[in-house]
C-alpha cells in the first residue's frame, strides 16, 4: 500500500494502473475508521483490482457549531487498517489542497438537499456534493462505495453522477450494526457507557416500525407515530427528526404503495446520531442518468 498526500502524484499513479487496465474501486471516508467503512473496502477489493481509500475530514461539510476540531482522527491506527485489507492507495490530501484559498465552485443538490439532515445542517450536502465531486475527479475511479447508514447523502451522491454525467458507478452497501443493533459511526465513540445504552433507541424505534411494516402497517402516518413513540420513551434522546419518506425522492409519504424508507436523528448527551431502515424496498434506487 502506498500513501499519497499530494493530488499530482496520487493522480500520476492512478494514471499508471488504469494504462495497465485495472479496475479502481474508491471508498471516501473521514477516517476513524470502523467495520461499516471496512465492509466498503472488503467489497471494493473483492470487485476491484485496485482499491483507494481517501481520509480527508472535509471542513466544508461541517457547520460553524459542529464537531470538525473534536471530530476522531487517528491516521496511524486507519493506516495499519487500509494496510491489513490490502488496499492499493491511501490518499490523504490536506485541506489546503483539497480548497486553495481561491476556490469558488460549489456542487449543490438542492432537491434531495433541503430536507431531514439538510434542513438540520445547512450546507453539509453542498460540502459533501463538492468534496466527492473533487475526489471522484482526483481518483478517477470506475466504482466508488457508499454506505446507507448516510442514506440521504448516497442519495444526493447518486443524484450528483446522474446529473453531472460523471463516469463512475456508486455502490451502495448495507449498514453494519453493533450485535445489539447500534448502527456503526465513527461518532459512536463519543458516546459514554451510559449515552451508548440511550442511543440504542434509534434502532429500537426504526425495527419496530420494519416490523410494523411486515405485518402489514402500510400507513405513513401510523408508522412515523410509532418511530416518534418509541423514540419518545427515552428521556436522554432528543429527537431531530422522524419520517416515513419515498426511497428515491424523499418525499414524505402518506401511505406505502412502492416501499419506503424510514429515517431518524437523535440527539444522546450532545451526539448526534442518523439511521434508517428500508421498507420493502432493495438498495438499488439508482436515479435516471441524464443523458
Ligand atoms: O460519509 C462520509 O464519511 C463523508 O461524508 C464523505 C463521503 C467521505 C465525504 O466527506
Amino acid at each position: 500500500m502506498r500513501t499519497f498526500h499530494q493530488i499530482a502524484e496520487l493522480r500520476a499513479h492512478i494514471r499508471a494502473a488504469r494504462d495497465e487496465g485495472s479496475t479502481i474501486g474508491f471508498v471516501p471516508t473521514m477516517g476513524a475508521l470502523h467495520e461499516g467503512h471496512l465492509s466498503l473496502i472488503r467489497r471494493s477489493v473483492t470487485d476491484c483490482d485496485r482499491t483507494v481509500v481517501s481520509i480527508f475530514v472535509n471542513p466544508a461539510q461541517f457547520g460553524p457549531q459542529e464537531d470538525f476540531a473534536q471530530y476522531p482522527r487517528d491516521l496511524a491506527r486507519d493506516s495499519k487498517l487500509c494496510q491489513e485489507e490490502g488496499i492499493d492507495a491511501l490518499f490523504v490530501p490536506s485541506a489546503e489542497d483539497m480548497y486553495p484559498p481561491d476556490a469558488d465552485t460549489w456542487i449543490d443538490v438542492p432537491g434531495l438537499s433541503s430536507s431531514l439532515e439538510g434542513a438540520i445542517r445547512p450546507g453539509h450536502f453542498r460540502g459533501v456534493a463538492t468534496v466527492c465531486a473533487k475526489l471522484f475527479n482526483i481518483v478517477q475511479p470506475h466504482r466508488a462505495y457508499f454506505g446507507q447508514k448516510d442514506y440521504q447523502q448516497l442519495l444526493v451522491i447518486q443524484r450528483m453522477v446522474a446529473d453531472l454525467n460523471l463516469p463512475v458507478t456508486i455502490v451502495p452497501s448495507p449498514t453494519v450494526r453493533e450485535p445489539d443493533g447500534l448502527a456503526m459511526s465513527s461518532r459512536n465513540a463519543y458516546l459514554d457507557p451510559e449515552a451508548r445504552k440511550a442511543a440504542l433507541v434509534l434502532s429500537r424505534a426504526l425495527m419496530s416500525a420494519q416490523a410494523m411494516y411486515e405485518a402489514g402497517t402500510r400507513s405513513a402516518h401510523t408508522l412515523r407515530d410509532a418511530l416518534r413513540s418509541v423514540i419518545g420513551e427515552e428521556h436522554a434522546a432528543e429527537l431531530d427528526y422522524a419520517e416515513i419518506a419515498h426511497p428515491r425522492t424523499l418525499e414524505p409519504l402518506e401511505y406505502i404503495e412502492d416501499g419506503a424508507v424510514a429515517l431518524a436523528a437523535i440527539r444522546v448527551a450532545g451526539t448526534r446520531l442518523i439511521d434508517n431502515v428500508l421498507l420493502g424496498v432493495g438498495l438499488n434506487h439508482q436515479p435516471r442518468r441524464a443523458g
